[in-house]
């Protein structure tokens, strides 16, 4: 059937094709995605003061409380909701694992706690996603307050003030001035007061978040080529991380701490790496520089979207111990996204199961791997590969995802379920608890059995 005929068809109401969209349908979707992103994109752009989107965390040993998030892309064909109601949390000093299949909106997930939805089509459009950060104090003018030298009697030291050339500074009556002498760290630069503060991230405006990328929060991408910037070296880049985030910092402290960071990427020739650019390095590489450049800050959350798909087996292993050593030093957290259920096994404290833009189960890692209940994490775990399995044919989870514009109302695994029941084509599933950490989506669960 040619193409014409096709159409013909269709005006004749013989075929209703769910995926055409006619011109007309076209332009009133982009009329009313345009209002829609017009009134987002405000609402990032406007100045609102902190106690707007200062908040709590609900339990305090959270770093991160994610509360029914919904990340939205207004397209022509009709809106994307890749995140639609997530809720989880990263306690202080674990890793959370996600999983899913692709395009199950991993990384949007991520890309929306760092606020880098690309918008206007991008943008959050419901929910809480809180941050606890620790940060430095300021004062009415915004800026940094120092920690001060005391001596025995509580009083503060005074040091005399130097000129440019080491030469004491004197007043208009000769005597030496004195200033009070703040407290240094072991690389000589001045402590600043420190506090402890709830933001609600999804609140925050555009650029209130150069307060936390970066020194708080921050990322390893999915794809280093695309994060690397190409015009400039290395070294600039990853000097750039000290240079904004720490407070004083010299051009020669931010090599000397560059350079430390590749070695501790395991970049054999560190001096050299630093002077290239971006397109001399293999992929491994990149990669361990972008890993590089988020540890720089010493963050308390780290987001790795597939940190180490790139690498090799061995170097995977010893960025893994990396990412936990310095997961441990700091006392942070890590959202570790990966397809690898390996990875997974090793690293994570608790796992979030995503499909189609929902969280489909949560629980600590033993519980999943052990003891998976929603029949898309049984069939992830069963398409996993093993050397011991006494089949030769891999299992495959039949079908694919639901076109993720204009989801269902039912469970979106329904088509591709071996153990839906009649009730599956009923309304979408809740979230039942089956152990005090353990949730599961399924209408298998939770209910007496009809
Ligand atoms: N810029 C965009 N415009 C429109 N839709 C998008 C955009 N970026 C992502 N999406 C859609 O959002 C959904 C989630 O994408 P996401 O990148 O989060 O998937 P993922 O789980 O990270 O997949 P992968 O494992 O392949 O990285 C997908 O359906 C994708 O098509
Ligand atoms: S709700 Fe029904 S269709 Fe969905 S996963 Fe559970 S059993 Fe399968
Ligand atoms: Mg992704």
């Amino acid at each position: 059937m040619g193409v014409l005929d096709f159409l013909k068809k269709e005006k004749n109401g013989e075929k209703k094709n769910s995926h055409y969209l006619s011109g007309k349908e076209v332009k009133a979707i982009a009329k009313a995605n345009a209002a829609e992103m017009r009134r987002l994109e405000k609402a990032k752009a406007r100045k609102v003061p902190e106690s707007e989107y200062l908040t709590e965390m609900k339990e305090e040993n959270n770093i991160l409380e994610i509360e029914n998030l919904h990340s939205y892309f207004f397209t022509d064909q009709g809106v994307v909701k890749a995140v639609n109601g997530v809720t989880f949390n990263i306690p202080l000093n674990s890793t959370v694992g996600v999983v899913g299949e692709s395009g199950c909106g991993k990384s949007v997930t991520s890309m929306s706690v760092m606020r880098l939805l690309q918008g206007p089509s991008g943008q959050i459009v419901e929910g809480s996603i809180r941050f606890k950060a620790y940060d430095f104090k300021r004062d009415e003018q915004g800026n940094c307050i120092p920690v001060y030298e005391k001596d025995e009697n509580g009083e503060i030291v005074q040091e005399p003030v130097l000129d440019k050339k080491g030469e004491q500074v004197r007043d208009k009556e000769g005597n030496p001035v004195f200033q009070p002498k703040q407290k240094r760290d072991s690389h000589g630069l001045g402590i600043f007061e420190k506090e402890e503060k709830v933001f609600d991230v999804a609140k925050m405006p555009i650029r209130e978040m150069y307060r936390l990328r970066g020194r708080q929060m921050s990322m390893v991408f999915q794809e280093p080529m695309t994060s690397l910037n190409p015009v400039f070296t290395i070294g600039d880049q990853l000097d750039e991380v000290t240079l904004l985030h720490v407070p004083g910092a010299t051009k020669e402290l931010a090599k000397k701490r560059s350079i430390e960071m590749l070695n501790m990427v395991g970049i054999a020739m560190p001096e050299r790496v630093y002077a290239s650019y971006p397109h001399e390095l293999s992929g491994g590489m990149r990669q361990r520089v972008m890993i590089a450049m988020a540890l720089a800050g010493e963050p308390r959350l780290i987001i790795a979207d597939e940190p180490t798909t790139a690498l090799d087996v061995t170097i995977q292993a010893q960025i893994l111990d990396l990412f936990n050593d310095l997961k441990n030093r700091i006392n942070g957290s890590i959202l570790l996204i990966t397809h690898d259920l390996g990875v997974i096994a090793e690293m994570a404290d608790y796992v979030v199961v995503m499909y189609a833009g929902r969280i489909i189960e949560q629980g600590t890692a033993s519980e999943i791997f052990h003891n998976p209940l929603h029949p898309y994490t049984q069939g992830l775990q069963k398409s996993k590969p093993t050397m011991n399995s006494s089949s030769d044919q891999l299992f495959n989870i039949p079908g694919n995802v639901p076109n993720p514009i204009n989801m269902p109302n039912h469970c979106y695994f329904k088509e591709r379920c071996s153990k839906c029941k009649e009730k599956c084509s009923g309304e979408y599933p809740c979230m039942v608890q089956v152990s005090p950490t353990h949730y599961v989506a399924c209408h298998l669960y939770g209910e007496k059995e009809e």
